[in-house]
């Protein structure tokens, strides 16, 4: 596990650098470590037999050549496919990369890390104890702790008994009326959630209870700015080329 203290910066590059390389791909992370961003964030899910991958839907059809359910799929199978040229040609041959080449590429890049826990329906214990089990045995020693997340409670459980020592954010689309108690429950140090429905009462009550608040997903600079200006912690941003720390 990590050496290095987690200190988050201003700016977290979304899936990597999504607006700018296939999303959760290594190319995707490496850019965002060009165009300057010091963190990324990005989404593991499990393949058939619990290979621990990074992908953000539950079917392959978006961003792949092929078609089919990850939960279906074999990791073997899954690398078949291309993951690159949906987004543009020059991106032809990348792969989905596994949960432990992009820790690799977390510590060759210097990079921090926000692990979003994105189970398949019916996968959240198993997605969860898959990822703890991977941070425990693989997270790199020169490389800050990472912050884990998921919209799942129950993700977000398993993460809390396995690895309480590493920093957990839950992560809502719309807060639900009781995010303090579930906050709590997991003894969450963070909260992530969506820049639809931030509010300044919001941002309030939330730093009454001492939790940072990091937004996703913010593409404009000037609105960038302005949550800076309203006190959120961090952003996810998918053109860390626009949005600077
Ligand atoms: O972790 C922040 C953000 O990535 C959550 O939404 O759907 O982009 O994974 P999504
Ligand atoms: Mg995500």
């Amino acid at each position: 596990m990590a050496q290095v203290e987690t200190e988050l910066p201003f700016v977290i590059g979304h899936r990597g650098a999504a607006g700018l390389a296939p999303e959760n791909t290594l190319t995707s992370i490496i850019r965002a470590k060009k165009e300057g961003a010091t963190w990324v964030e990005f989404d593991v899910m499990l393949a058939r037999y619990g290979e621990a991958i990074l992908f953000h839907n539950e079917t392959i059809d978006r961003t792949t050549n092929g078609s089919g359910a990850v939960a279906d799929l074999s990791l073997s199978e899954l690398r078949k496919f291309d993951a690159g040229l949906w987004f543009d040609p020059a991106f032809l041959g990348e792969r989905i990369p596994t949960f432990v080449e992009a820790m690799v590429t977390l510590a060759q890049q210097g990079l921090g890390a926000n692990v979003e826990i994105k189970p398949t329906k019916g996968a959240e214990r198993e997605t969860a104890t898959a990822v703890a089990r991977l941070i425990k045995s693989d997270w790199p020693s020169n490389t800050a702790a990472p912050v884990i997340s998921s919209f799942s409670e129950d993700a977000i459980a398993v993460v809390h008994q396995e690895i309480p020592e590493v920093p957990r954010a839950m992560l809502f689309w719309k807060l639900p009326t009781d995010w303090r108690e579930i906050v709590s429950r997991y003894e969450c140090d963070a909260i992530h959630m969506s820049d639809r429905h931030l509010t300044l009462s919001l941002l309030a009550d939330a730093a009454a209870m001492g939790l940072p608040v990091r937004v996703y997903t913010v593409n404009d600079p000037e609105r960038a700015r302005a949550l800076r200006d309203m006190g959120v912690q961090s952003i996810f941003t998918d053109r860390p080329d626009l949005i600077k720390d």
